[in-house]
């Protein structure tokens, strides 16, 4: 079967809600390759979304699991536990940033991991309100969809949401949002919406993943850890997309040295397989009665040996300081395209290996190209590249490459966007 004949069996049986960028049916993948089922190789700056960090089918998470799957794969972390995910939460709790004591729970993915930071931090301060960010996303359940700050296509046709939920400015200085700015509209809410005693969470990407890799300042993640010690109200630092080394730190609050109430961990935790956690200061994370969280597939035990194998893999492989390594040669190369076709790249952003570039037209922040975003991306496939846009316009793109990646694939992934770009551009 070619990609088309699947394509076309795909749209019989599988909703249009749940869309995929390309026609391209997958075959086998390695590291940052990735073949179809005709055969075409693809260099893979997308990583399914910021899950494969440490690369497709790394052997020592296929090992991992493999040797899992042989004992047992599943009990149910809330009938019969087993030592991969007590290992498993030791490991992350150590790895959060900050000093307090801290607990961990295990959900299936990142919308559920949100959804449990939003229940615990209910219980522990008993009150209603949450502020989240214009442009900020944080899944397609009911309370992530509310969360998130982009109505198409993620809230269209979905309502009614859960009450209680504000929403601020995400600060952003390409678009003229400053710091102060944004920490002035929460004090605004504070008057005009819900008095900061009613506020139970904020809730913040450190970087903004699908509203266009924009990282939050320092100063910013500092002035909400104060504003929410200041009226008792709990931070969450939504990591999903900016975990386990993606933006040259293991965490991305560690840029800031803040330290969360709660965090969330998914996508480059276990390399692929479905788990994510909630880890936060063991006081609050034990605020909900016992029974209060978790799920039947929370904490598989395949996808624990699959995370414990991709937290061996960092640490060994120095994947971290690699993510910086690979963000700065992109930020190179970017800057010099951006130099040739400076009315068309707003500009290069990056923190570690969460790299993007904001297409306009005419210079004019104001004007998103989407169009030729869409252009590009759709030309990826043919040029044998997976890249991904995001942004609240749709006009960015965004380069998530393996960690692992080695010297000569990055440079021909670069060369061949290089070449597509200018191609198109002109
Ligand atoms: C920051 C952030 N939060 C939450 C989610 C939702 O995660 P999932 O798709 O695993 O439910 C995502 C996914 O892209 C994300 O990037």
């Amino acid at each position: 079967m070619n990609n088309q004949q699947l394509q076309n069996r795909k749209s019989k049986v599988i909703a249009r809600g749940q869309g995929n960028v390309y026609p391209v049916y997958v075959e086998r993948a390695l590291n940052s390759e990735v073949w179809d089922v005709e055969g075409k190789r693809y260099i893979d700056f997308g990583t399914g979304i910021a899950v494969c960090n440490t690369g497709h089918s790394h052997p020592k998470v296929i090992n991992a699991v493999k040797a899992q799957v042989d004992k047992f794969s599943h009990t149910c972390v809330m009938v019969n536990p087993y030592e991969v995910a007590v290992e498993l939460a030791e490991k992350l709790t150590s790895l959060a940033p900050g000093n307090s004591d801290k607990k961990a729970i295990f959900v299936s993915t990142g919308a559920e991991a949100v959804e449990n930071c939003i229940k615990i931090a209910r219980a522990q301060t008993k009150r209603r309100g949450v502020i989240a960010f214009n442009g900020g996303f944080h899944g397609r359940t009911n309370m992530t969809m509310a969360l998130t700050g982009k109505i198409t296509p993620y809230k269209n046709l979905f309502g009614p949401f859960p009450g209680d939920i504000f929403h601020a400015p995400y600060p952003m200085e390409a678009h003229g949002v400053t710091v102060q700015q944004s920490l002035k509209a929460i004090e605004n809410l504070f008057k005009v919406d819900i008095a900061p005693t009613d506020v139970a969470a904020i809730i913040v990407e450190p970087v903004q993943g699908e509203g266009g890799f924009y990282a939050a300042p320092a100063e910013f993640l500092q002035a909400l850890r104060k504003l929410c010690d200041d009226h008792g109200i709990m931070l969450i630092a939504d990591e999903i997309q900016t975990g386990f080394g993606r933006t040259g730190k293991m965490f991305s609050f560690e840029h800031a040295g803040v330290e969360a109430d709660l965090m969330t961990m998914a996508k480059g935790i276990a390399g692929g397989f479905p788990i994510a956690a909630v880890v936060g200061k063991s006081d609050v994370m034990d605020a909900p009665l016992p029974g209060g969280l978790g799920g039947t597939y929370g904490g598989s035990p395949v996808a624990c040996a699959a995370a414990l194998a991709v937290l061996d893999i960092i640490a060994k492989e120095n994947l971290v300081e690699r993510a910086n390594k690979i963000g700065e040669v992109f930020n190179q190369r970017l800057t010099a395209l951006q130099q040739a076709h400076p009315k068309l790249i707003l500009e290069v952003r990056n923190q570690g290996a969460m790299i993007a570039i904001e297409l306009v037209a005419n210079g004019d922040a104001e004007q998103p190209n989407t169009a030729l975003t869409q252009a590009i991306i759709a030309g990826a496939a043919d040029a044998g590249l997976i890249l991904l846009a995001c942004g609240f316009y749709g006009n960015v793109i965004r380069f998530l490459p393996a960690l692992t990646i080695d010297d000569n694939t990055l440079e021909e992934g670069l060369s061949k966007f290089e070449q597509l770009f200018t191609k198109l551009a002109s």
